[in-house]
């Protein structure tokens, strides 16, 4: 059975318990007794169903095994005996059987709401205090200085009607166009983006997501900024060191604003060029209910001669995972959140499912037929690859089966994330009912919590970290840590068989639990959160912070500053 299957199953349960316990407690009088049987077995069904999740994941459990559950069975077997007992015709007896057995009911309602309220572990989260207000450097401090040569971009946000290429017009928040124009530059180039706002009255940022650049220039706004706001500017400067797709994004009020397509792709060639062939760039994005592949609303449409290499740069920048296909080709996946993969091998009849937040960079050798590539769920939308302007594609397909990156490729030594572990943390993801700016909500919680009152990951320069995340919930969580890419080293227990794989952005589904690593060469208070971006505002977010740095910004109550 599925992890997500036995956390149902448990809910389901715990539910029948009470009910069956409460039926007992009425029935007390007559069939009491055999009621409360059929309770007891549904406590030991439940007390199964808790070791076995314990087994997958003692943070899955932990609270039922240890505390819910017992519970229920000691209420239960105090209930049973006292009905044996007042089975003679005796007042007395029958009214002390009756109260355990009200009791019992009651404890199984306890153990529901230590799971469904209280949570894992029934308290505030990672170790380590937030001296984010204290400490000797700044986020203003790690800064790129300016250097001699860089290349100069300019974005100004703005909101625009755009007419796309169907001939619908959206209103859209832009940097100038929809999405906004793809920044490209070469390893070792520095790249100055002049951020302005023309008319976006809640303020914008630019956020690199997938960019390791110093902590100043991540376009939190309340954390390495403040936003900015019509009239104003800021600019960026950062050196491209890694190779790969990246995308940038507003990171004020970002749940609204790159919805409605404050985003746009970042590419970085290796130092010598791009290589040859075609090379397409294809962010995927739903605003209001019209889907985008790259520039359009329909089948964009490519002339490429047989031969040709061809580069496919997935982006998914909307809330929800996505599958994509190609149909035509075999093909192979070279990055990853742009990190190459090693020795990707080809593939066919396998649907790519891209975390929202994700890329993914696929590879072929252009044949002699058409080429297709579609997205699940948005038909309207796709990419033909096809030797002539009016040739006829593939039908869009989607396969069943999906790629699974974790046995793709080939193993690899990892250099320097090998050791002891100088910070180990567990975050516990869970849906739980909390306050939320303000008001009681059905939180997105870590550790019980909700942002900002999660405590952050400590950590000093040059500590490996291990994070182990725990989907306790019933959604997919796109987990995004800023300034650092993750390794990963094992999902559900099983350490990765293929290449290594350095991500950005995982998907934890529900009843995953994932370890990765990192290496904290990147001083800063980095953002770590969800990146489907209504659970990032309804508390699923928290901080990695650097011993010694603080920061002059805040956001919160009375501040113009809403990273989320
Ligand atoms: Cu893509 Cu915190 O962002
Ligand atoms: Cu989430």
């Amino acid at each position: 059975m599925t992890t997500v299957a036995l956390l149902g199953l448990d809910l389901v349960l715990g539910l029948l318990a009470v009910a069956v316990w409460a039926y007992a407690a009425v029935r007390a009088g007559t069939s009491g007794l055999r009621w409360a049987l059929a309770g007891l077995l549904v406590l030991l069904v439940r007390l199964a169903t808790a070791l076995v999740l314990a087994g997958r994941g003692w943070e899955l459990a932990a609270e039922r095994v240890t505390v819910g559950v017992p519970l229920g069975l000691l209420a239960a077997a105090v209930a049973i005996g006292l009905l044996l007992n007042a089975r003679r015709p005796d007042r007395t007896g029958l009214t002390a059987a009756r109260i355990a057995l009200w009791s019992a009911a009651g404890a199984s309602a306890v153990s529901l709401a230590l799971t469904g309220v209280v949570g894992y572990p029934g308290g505030p989260g990672p170790a380590g205090h937030d001296h984010s207000h204290s400490g000797g450097l700044s986020v203003t401090d790690l800064r790129t200085p300016p250097v001699g040569s860089v290349k100069k971009v300019e974005l100004v946000a703005r909101t625009q009607g755009v007419t796309l290429p169907s001939g619908r017009v959206v209103d859209a928040w832009t940097f100038g166009s929809l999405p906004g124009p793809t920044l490209t530059a070469l390893v070792g180039e520095t790249l100055e983006v002049t951020l302005g706002n023309r008319d976006i009255t809640g303020g914008v940022t630019l956020h690199w997501h997938g960019l390791s650049v110093p902590n100043g220039e991540d376009g939190v706004a309340g954390v390495t900024q403040d936003a900015v706001f019509p009239g104003e500017t800021f600019v960026y400067r950062f050196r491209a060191e890694q190779p790969g797709t990246f995308w940038y994004h507003t990171h004020q009020h970002g749940r609204e604003g790159i919805a409605r397509g404050l985003y746009g792709a970042l590419v970085v060639q290796p130092a010598a060029g791009a290589a040859a062939g075609v090379d397409l760039v294809l962010p995927f994005h739903t605003i209001g209910t019209t889907a985008i592949l790259g520039g359009t609303d329909q089948v964009q449409r490519e002339v490429v001669a047989a031969n040709t290499p061809v580069r496919l740069r997935l982006v998914n920048t909307e809330q929800q995972p996505r599958r994509f296909a190609l149909t035509g080709a075999a093909f192979r996946v070279m990055a990853l959140d742009g990190v190459d993969l090693n020795g990707p091998t080809e593939l066919s009849d396998q649907a790519l499912r891209i975390p929202a937040g994700g890329r993914y960079d696929l590879a072929f050798t252009m044949p002699a037929h058409p080429v297709r590539l579609a997205v699940e769920g948005a038909r309207q939308t796709g990419l033909l690859l096809a030797g002539t302007a009016d040739a006829a594609g593939p039908e869009a397909r989607v396969p069943k089966a999906t790629f699974d990156p974790t046995t793709y490729g080939s193993p690899q030594p990892v250099p320097g994330m090998t050791g002891e572990y100088d910070v180990s943390t567990t975050i516990v993801l869970d849906r739980l009912p909390r306050v939320v700016h303000g008001r009681p909500a059905l939180a997105q919680t870590v550790n019980g919590g909700v942002y900002p009152d999660i405590p952050p990951i400590m950590v000093a320069e040059g500590d490996l970290v291990r994070m182990r995340v725990v989907n306790r919930s019933f959604e997919t969580h796109p987990m995004h840590p800023h300034g650092h890419h993750v390794l990963v080293l094992s999902v559900n227990g099983r350490a990765p068989t293929g290449s290594p794989l350095w991500l950005d952005t995982f998907d934890v589904q529900p009843g995953e639990v994932w370890e990765v690593a990192l290496r904290a060469d990147n001083p800063g208070i980095w953002m770590d959160h969800c990146h489907n971006l209504e659970h990032a505002s309804a508390g699923m977010m928290f901080h990695l912070a650097y011993a010694g740095v603080s920061t002059p910004f805040s956001h919160g109550p009375g501040s113009p500053n809403v990273p989320e």
